[in-house]
């Protein structure tokens, strides 16, 4: 299944073969780093037996890699770039959960009437991507029964710096993608917005890593 959007083709551009050959190659030599370790680390706390994920955006596949090993039990990988769902569904078919994890490729937002509701739904530094935040977040948490976790750049000088040279270079370069840093507090609005309490965060310097879970019922 495919719903492109503008956005989709940026993005789907951005993230090339190489980027991704060279991202999975990491993960393969590493495991996981970064905002995905800590993710799984939070993630370690959640009683899952046997739950549902959907990973928005999620790249190499890291996080269901590692969930599906006895964890979790099903897993949809939605990606607005074929050339991290190519990378992700090889590594599932090597771990042998090629069955249990569907591949979708779209803008989550534009496909959202198609995607299921399952007990997680996570977004690792994809909130960085994408141009409407509030939209991306509204779509997330409609579709997480019960945790959501999230890794996005904090606002900092720095960083808003270092975003604008990168645009800069893609505007320059006749690219559309762009990066965007959000305000911590308009991210933890729209998610309590939806019913949802935090239950895990952790800070780097660049990084806000954030699990919440949901206190009300989800209305379908
Ligand atoms: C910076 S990469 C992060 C990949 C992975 N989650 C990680 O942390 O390594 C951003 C990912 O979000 C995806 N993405 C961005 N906007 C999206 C959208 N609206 N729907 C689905 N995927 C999206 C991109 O295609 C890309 O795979």
């Amino acid at each position: 299944m495919t719903c492109g959007s503008c956005c989709t083709s940026k993005t789907d551009a951005f993230f090339a073969t190489r980027t991704a050959r060279r991202d999975a190659r990491r993960y393969q030599r590493k495991g996981p780093t970064g905002t995905t370790k800590t993710l799984l680390e939070g993630l370690a706390q959640v009683n899952a037996g046997g739950a549902t994920m959907l990973d928005i955006g999620g790249g190499v596949g890291a996080l269901h890699h590692e969930l599906l090993e006895g964890r979790f039990d099903r897993a949809v990988h939605v990606d607005a770039a074929n050339a991290y769902l190519e990378v992700a569904r090889l590594e599932a078919a090597t771990r042998g959960h090629a069955d249990r994890v569907e591949f979708r490729f779209g803008d989550v937002a534009e496909c959202r009437e198609e995607i299921p509701v399952t007990d997680l739904v996570t977004m690792d530094r994809v909130v960085c991507c994408y141009p409407d935040e509030i939209l991306l977040l509204s779509v997330a948490s409609s579709k997480a029964r019960r945790w959501l976790a999230l890794s996005y750049p904090r606002n900092r000088l720095l960083l808003r710096l270092g975003t604008g040279v990168v645009n800069l270079y893609e505007r320059v370069f006749g690219n559309d993608f762009r990066v965007f840093i959000r305000p911590e507090e308009h991210i933890m609005a729209e998610v309590v917005r939806h019913g949802f309490v935090s239950r895990f965060e952790r800070q780097s310097l660049f990084w806000q890593v954030s699990i919440f879970e949901r206190t009300n019922p989800l209305l379908a």
